[in-house]
């Protein structure tokens, strides 16, 4: 790859999975299964090039009205993940943090994503940061609510200790596969000075060759973080 700024913290929206699976004549959850194999393919040539934090979009709350028979699928690929992969994970000594509302999922699922994401917090390098049942507009309100709770006025350091994401860098880019445009309750607040990427791959086909092409183009822009550059 040529010299480029390489981003700390990179996020995905994995969309297009389902597209991707019609466009075969597969079910949805083949899309799934299959985006979650290009998951491990990106998200270790991200930690490869040096990238420290990994942010990946895998359930929004949203996702959970779809037809039951598709969230008890996905259920299913985090059972896999948690349980079956986590030697995996262990070896690749990243340390695994989960965040959004665990509370709806089914208990052996809550338990296996705890022992993850107690067995990988020895590991310091590198953080992969998976967002289940999460939601952007439901994250601050929850930490108003603690705010609130705590009886106490916030300012941006403070708030942001209060969100799912506290202490963790923000996003440098966004990435969001399958062609739409938008950020769908991913990362509102900690996307508010991050570098936006959109690509019109479905996430099961999106390379290690396109992940080049966007930091590429990512290293290309000039973050000026509302300020003006100095002559
Ligand atoms: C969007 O595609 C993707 C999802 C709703 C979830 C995908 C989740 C994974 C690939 C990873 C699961 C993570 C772990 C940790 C096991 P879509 O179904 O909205 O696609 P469409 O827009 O083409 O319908």
């Amino acid at each position: 790859m040529k010299q480029v700024k390489l981003p700390n913290h990179i996020a995905f929206i994995m969309d297009g999975n389902g597209r991707w699976a019609k466009k075969r004549f597969r079910q949805r959850a083949y899309g799934h299964k299959m985006g979650v194999q290009n998951m491990f393919r990106i998200v270790g040539a991200c930690f490869e090039m040096g990238v420290r934090i990994v942010t990946v979009y895998a359930l929004s709350a949203e996702n959970l009205s779809r037809p039951k028979a598709e969230v008890e699928e996905l259920f299913n690929l985090f059972r896999t993940f948690f349980g079956k992969k986590r030697e995996q994970m262990l070896e690749m000594r990243v340390k695994i943090n989960v965040m959004g509302d665990l509370s709806v999922l089914p208990e052996d699922i809550q338990q296996s994503i705890l022992q993850v994401m107690e067995e990988t917090s020895v590991f310091h390098d590198k953080l992969f940061n998976i967002c289940i049942n999460y939601g952007a507009r439901q994250e601050i309100v929850r930490a108003v609510n603690a705010a609130v709770s705590y009886g106490r006025f916030v300012d941006e350091g403070s708030f942001s200790t209060l969100l799912y994401s506290g202490g963790i860098p923000d996003p440098d880019l966004i990435i969001r596969t399958g062609g739409e445009l938008r950020l769908s309750n991913f990362l509102l607040y900690q996307a508010a000075y991050s570098e936006l990427y959109f690509s019109g791959k479905m996430w099961p086909a999106f390379s290690r060759r396109d992940l080049k092409r966007a930091i590429e183009n990512y290293s290309a822009r000039d973050r000026r973080f509302g300020r003006v550059k100095e002559e």
